[in-house]
């Protein structure tokens, strides 16, 4: 891991006053770009060949004659061959000469490799960099890991398929075997049917013969989803540290579609052997019962000490705790995000209906990132957000 030092040492080099925020273009690029130039950054787009389109011409910035903002979001792009191409030092140098401050999306971690992004990308990054490991599943010291630590609800793991059958309802979660950055989940609620619907998939060629060996199992949490969109601010001195910004959940194919048919079709389908998949195409916005948003800070303050303590300094910026709650309000964590979340478009520009009512003006997870980093170059604290 690139010390802190030495990520510091490059900030050293940097002219804050001409700070840029810049970052992967995909995931939830347009919400940076959309709430860094809110604050009145000039944005760059890493994009790479080929996608970008909605960086590079659909949202790009363009200026009046007298300086205001025409339109758009983006300022610059810088098109690559491929995403990874960022990782070049060539890249990277130009990008430090640029002072382009970086915020790290699941994008950049996916398509770079957390290895690289931990040894060989030396751009100063806002946000924790020694936590985006946390998110690889099945890695040591794994976000389920630092639930466990914190004493966080997180469903039960099922060790062997055997076991489906003594804990009931199963998601299996996997690697889909074609679309690589997708997911091949499915769910079984005895040993039989995870027989019968993993054969199905691997023959269909959704999953891979030997998914077992990557494969997380839990308890399938009946309930709604809703994705957590916090923010920790180090720099926050009058205020709560922590903050709730939003909550958004996904929409899912095929899982959508078959949600919305008659349950008999959907017994037929699964007959017919077509399983749903979960490939994330959109979100949605959500609010909490108000008796629910104590308990949701809660869980929110002990993964903030839980990240303190084990992984220092801990927690910087945005994170997203994503749950399901359970028919007794009980919430159950079955992933957490901590960078910003992949569902925050969804308040680009119009603001976290938390967010808005906290500031008092449109507050995207965005413009938080931006306004963090704003507050932080105005009182020569940009060290304590970057990593
Ligand atoms: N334990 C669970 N119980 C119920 N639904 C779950 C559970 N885990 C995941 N899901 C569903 O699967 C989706 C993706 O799960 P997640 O673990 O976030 O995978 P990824 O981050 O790879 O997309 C969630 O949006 C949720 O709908
Ligand atoms: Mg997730």
């Amino acid at each position: 891991m690139i010390s802190r030092d030495e990520i510091l040492a490059n900030l050293d080099g940097y002219d804050a006053k001409k700070a840029k925020i810049g970052v992967v273009a995909s995931h939830s690029a347009l919400d940076t770009c959309d709430g860094a130039t809110s604050e009145g950054f000039k944005t760059v787009a890493i994009c790479q060949k080929g996608r970008e389109a909605t960086f590079d011409k659909y949202f790009k910035k363009y200026y009046n004659a007298d300086g205001s903002i025409y339109r758009g979001v983006v300022d610059e792009t810088v098109i690559l061959d491929k995403f990874n191409g960022i990782l070049d030092p060539k890249v990277q140098e130009k990008m430090m000469k640029d002072n382009i401050l970086f915020i790290p999306n699941r994008s950049f971690v996916s398509y770079c490799g957390i290895d690289a992004v931990e040894n060989d990308f030396k751009v100063p990054m806002v946000g924790s960099r020694n936590l985006l490991r946390s998110e690889e599943r099945g890695d040591e010291k794994d976000y389920y890991w630092i639930l466990d630590k914190a004493n966080l609800p997180a469903p039960k793991k099922v060790e062997k398929p055997e076991d489906i059958d003594n804990v009931g309802l199963t998601i299996v979660k996997v690697h889909h075997k074609q679309k690589k950055l997708e997911r091949g989940f499915f769910t079984a609620k005895s040993y039989e049917q995870f027989c019968q619907k993993s054969e199905e998939l691997i023959k269909d060629g959704v999953i891979d013969e030997n998914f077992l060996e990557s494969a997380r199992m839990e308890q399938y949490i009946i309930g709604p989803v809703f994705n957590l969109d916090f923010f920790y601010s180090p720099l926050e001195e009058k205020g709560s540290k922590l903050e709730l910004l939003g909550i958004d959940w996904r929409f899912e194919s095929s899982l959508d579609g078959f949600c919305r048919l008659p349950g008999k079709q959907q017994v037929e389908l699964e007959n017919d052997g077509i399983l749903p998949e979960y490939t994330v195409c959109g979100h949605n916005s959500a609010t909490l019962r108000e008796s629910l948003l104590d308990k949701a800070f809660e869980l929110a303050e002990k993964y903030v000490e839980a990240t303190k303590k084990y992984y220092d300094p801990g927690i910087i910026g945005p994170f997203c705790l994503q749950t399901c709650v359970d028919k007794d309000l009980h919430f159950h964590i079955y992933d957490v995000a901590p960078r910003i979340g992949g569902g925050t478009n969804v308040h680009m520009a119009v603001g976290h209906p938390y967010g808005n009512s906290l500031w008092r003006r449109e507050m995207s997870t965005g413009r938080r990132l931006a306004m963090e980093v704003r507050k932080a170059i105005e009182q020569g604290r940009l060290d304590e957000i970057i990593t």
